[in-house]
């Protein structure tokens, strides 16, 4: 396993490039079940995550592979094998998009029921409700989630739960609803930039979706879906974790592909810190000079403050003059960064969803844990002002959403290496 050494105090200058979205990319790979033909996807970032992905659907029929140009190109070639096994789903969760298609094009699916991760329990109920709601039967058998249906029909669709709405599970529905007979009309529908990627690239496609981007969607179904070429969206996330890491090293950096429009509040509150955020005609230019001011965050669905920033801007938080307060409104357990960053100093206290940032004046270098996705990257975040080195064990979580994250940013200054455990 490798681990990083990251010797903290090191200003980050220069410029950085968004990749495409992961969160973009993942569904749309899935959404190639549902097609005939072949779909050409650019800008589709080499995570693990990807590669994941791509071994499920080598699994179910589907040939992945990427071309000379690194674009991926995926075609169903077998239709037979309608099965996604826990020890993939496992690995990664958002497996579960798979369901929608396979049960539209195939009439069966039968995929493992994802359990719980770092970040919480991760229900599939809506999905499984707006599924029936399409005409599925649904039977879990031995852990795995059965669903059959001769023929969906279309129908409207709810899909808001006690935390909002479902973006995979709106991607689910939607997904299979392009290919019923009728109409479907999804209320209560995630509207996060990545869930209109998905509707622009089935639209592109042969679907007629309309009302994507808002909590109602329309979905008339079609007979038929052809393939196409797309371009993922450039991945919000990580573009609000680069702006996180210039701010927290007091830094000043241009970066570029990066849809300052999907990060409406984040900006604000990078800029309620005290954080510098510019448009400019090659990138958005983010830098940072002084102490920081202490803020209140609470994560919402989009277009409120993303979940999958939490604990980045915590990172930041740590070192405000003063008291801020996150609550996290969309997984109430998403924290286990937060005794990571107390072991390099950190004052926080968490009381249920809240988290209670004491501003400290320094982070101090310490071995700590990658444990989930967003809370290493929090951990990065951290270890680049800490004083002294910081040892980051089990990275593989970073490099499951963050391509050569070290090598990305030593080429703005950090000093990060990656060791063999
Ligand atoms: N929920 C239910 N029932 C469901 C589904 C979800 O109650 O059937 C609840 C969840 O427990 C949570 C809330 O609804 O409280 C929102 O979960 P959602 O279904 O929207 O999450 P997701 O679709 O499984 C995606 C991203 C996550 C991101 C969330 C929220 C992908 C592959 N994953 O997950 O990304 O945190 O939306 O924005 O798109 C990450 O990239 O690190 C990551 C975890």
């Amino acid at each position: 396993m490798d681990q990083f050494l990251i010797n903290g105090g090191q200003r980050l200058r220069g410029s950085l490039t968004v990749n495409g979205s992961k969160n973009a990319a993942l569904p749309i790979m899935a959404a190639s079940i549902l097609t005939e033909g072949e779909t050409v996807l650019k800008g589709v970032p080499n995570l693990d995550d990807v590669q994941t992905l791509c071994h499920l659907l080598k699994q179910l029929g589907v040939n992945a592979t990427r071309d000379a140009e690194g674009d991926l190109r995926l075609k169903v070639e077998d239709e037979m094998n309608c099965h996604a096994e826990y020890d993939l789903v496992r690995r990664m969760r958002a497996s579960v998009c798979v369901m929608g298609p396979l049960l539209a094009k195939r009439r069966q699916a039968r995929v493992a029921l994802p359990g719980g991760c770092n970040i919480g329990d991760r229900p599939v109920n809506l999905h499984l409700q707006g599924l029936k709601a399409l005409g599925a039967d649904v039977e879990l058998v031995s852990g795995d989630i059965h669903l059959k249906a001769k023929k969906l029909r279309g129908a409207e669709v709810f899909l808001g739960g006690p935390f909002g709405s479902t973006v995979l599970g709106t991607a689910n529905v939607m997904m299979a609803a392009t290919l019923a007979e009728g109409a479907t009309v999804i209320e209560g529908a995630a509207c996060e930039p990545e869930v209109i990627d998905l509707a622009d690239y089935l639209n592109a496609c042969g679907a007629r979706i309309i009302g994507q981007g808002t909590t109602r969607i329309k979905i008339e179904g079609v007979s038929e879906l052809h393939g196409s070429e797309h371009t993922v969206i450039p991945d919000r996330i990580e573009a609000g974790t680069l702006m996180i890491a210039v701010a927290i090293t007091n830094g000043d950096a241009v970066i570029s592909n990066c849809r300052v429009d999907h990060l409406l509040a984040v900006v604000d509150r990078l800029r309620a810190v005290g954080v510098i955020v510019e448009k400019k005609a090659d990138g958005t230019q983010v830098s940072s000079s002084r102490r920081l001011e202490p803020i209140t965050v609470t994560t919402q669905p989009y277009p409120g403050f993303p979940t999958d920033l939490q604990a980045q801007i915590m990172a930041l938080l740590c070192l405000a003059d003063g008291n801020s307060i996150i609550t996290e409104k969309i997984f109430p357990d998403r924290f286990v960064h937060v005794a990571e960053l107390n072991r390099m100093g950190a004052k926080l206290r968490k009381e249920g969803p809240v988290v209670l940032v004491e501003g400290v004046k320094r982070l101090v270098g310490a071995p700590v844990m990658a444990s989930d996705l967003r809370a290493s990257a929090a951990l990065v975040l951290a270890a680049l002002i800490a004083k002294g080195q910081t040892r980051i064990s089990r990275v593989y979580h970073i490099d499951r959403g963050y391509e050569s994250i070290e090598k990305r940013l030593n080429a703005v200054g950090a000093d990060i290496k990656r060791v063999q455990e």
